[in-house]
């Protein structure tokens, strides 16, 4: 029979009862799809950080392999242990910010769980914030000392690319913006969080970008290792999300990420139109037309895939939800072309210069289709 045991004489209440000092470190880790990752950084955590004051939260997107019930199991054993679930959303770098945010130790580390990151560096990390020489460290895979494992040759290419574009555009001077791996300090955390996109995978780009080099940055370098288990969740659209994040601020903020990435996928439809249309009327003689709307057919409907892949990742349609998406998508383009034209036309009326009125015009369209899109076709749940 199980008996209930009551402090008393026999029984002094426990000790883990009692408020203990917080951490000094908090760890953040972003899972998708990480269960049989997630209790083997755990440890490699606890060996080293041995002699730190620390806690790790890990942020779940609520992963069909139930990543968070195994955190969960851990937590129930390990106070310093935390998992939060999040349902309905998705996304790296809101998961990062999100953590970072429900944490409270004075310094903050995101790294992945996939055990792709040195966890070792962390202590180095940690001295260096907490001596104050620097208010970020970077793990850094592109300065003297590194080494990659895990990185095939095409990705280290294209990776090296974004990061010389984006040192140019946004005046980011560390080696190494595209990285997963870095440590901060809360309070300057905390007065760039208003600013940071939740959107996309380039949390620590954005940080840097947003501080507009006031931080004091420091890398060190580690060995991007191989990943153990799953798969990574990093596809082709990282490129095309990358390149949204760099022009969003380039206009400092002036329009959304989410905004750029929509109008990207529109400059893309309106190639798709045009290529549609000149197949149409020498390959297949169609009557102009008919060409015309089939090219706005083709456009259209790429449109709704490409953002339903890029732009709303994180609300993506499926199913049922998918085929409704479409049809809504295709009444929200075609009054956004009555709006385009109609905005065109006046414009021409006053001022007949052709590329104004024409840009006037598509941007109206683009207004007015992501207006209504975020309204009508990806709907908050
Ligand atoms: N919560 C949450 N939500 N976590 C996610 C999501 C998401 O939507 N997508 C990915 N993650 C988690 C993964 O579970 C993993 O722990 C970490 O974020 C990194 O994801 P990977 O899928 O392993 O990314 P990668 O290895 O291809 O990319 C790495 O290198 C990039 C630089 O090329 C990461 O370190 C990136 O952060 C880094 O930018
Ligand atoms: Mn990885």
């Amino acid at each position: 029979m199980n008996e209930v045991i009551r402090p008393g004489a026999d029984n002094p209440p426990l000790a883990q009862n009692q408020a203990q000092e917080g951490p000094e470190l908090s760890v953040i880790v972003p899972t998708f799809n990480e269960r049989d990752n997630v209790t083997v950084l755990y440890r490699r955590l606890e060996a080293t950080l041995a002699n730190v004051a620390w806690e790790v939260v890990f942020v779940d997107d609520n992963s069909p392999d139930g990543t968070w019930d195994v955190v969960r199991e851990l937590a129930q054993k390990d106070s310093r242990v935390r998992c939060v679930r999040r349902i309905g959303r998705r996304g790296l770098s809101g998961a990062c910010i999100e953590g970072i945010l429900a944490s409270s130790a004075p310094f903050v580390a995101v790294i992945d769980a996939d055990l792709q990151h040195d966890e070792t560096q962390l202590p180095k990390m940690l001295l260096l914030l907490a001596s104050d020489q620097a208010d970020l460290v970077v793990g850094s895979r592109y300065i003297e000392g590194y080494k990659t494992e895990g990185f095939n040759k095409q990705r280290a290419g294209a990776s090296a690319l974004a990061t010389e574009l984006a040192r140019k555009a946004l005046r980011v001077e560390i080696a190494d913006p595209m990285s997963g791996f870095f440590m901060i300090r809360r309070d300057r955390f905390e007065q760039l969080a208003p600013k940071l996109s939740v959107h996309g995978f380039k949390i620590l780009l954005d940080v840097v970008a947003s501080s507009n080099g006031t931080l004091r940055a420091v890398e060190i370098p580690y060995t991007f290792g191989e990943r153990q288990h799953g798969e990574s969740k990093l596809d082709s659209m990282v490129a095309l999300d990358f390149l949204g994040l760099v022009l969003a601020k380039f206009t400092n903020d002036a329009v959304s990420l989410r905004f750029v990435l929509f109008a990207m996928v529109g400059g893309i439809g309106l190639v798709v139109h045009l290529t549609t249309l000149f197949i149409a009327l020498q390959i297949f003689k169609a009557p102009f037309a008919e060409a015309q709307a089939a090219g706005a057919l083709v456009a259209m409907t790429g449109n709704f895939i490409l953002n339903n892949f890029l732009t709303y990742r994180d609300q993506r349609l499926k199913g049922f939800g998918l085929l409704r998406g479409l049809i809504a998508f295709y009444i929200v383009c075609s009054v956004g072309l009555l709006a385009n034209v109609g905005v065109a036309f006046s414009v021409y009326d006053q001022e007949p210069i052709w590329w104004l009125a024409g840009l006037a015009g598509a941007l109206m369209g683009v207004v007015w289709n992501y207006a209504m899109s975020g309204l009508f076709v990806w709907r908050k749940k």
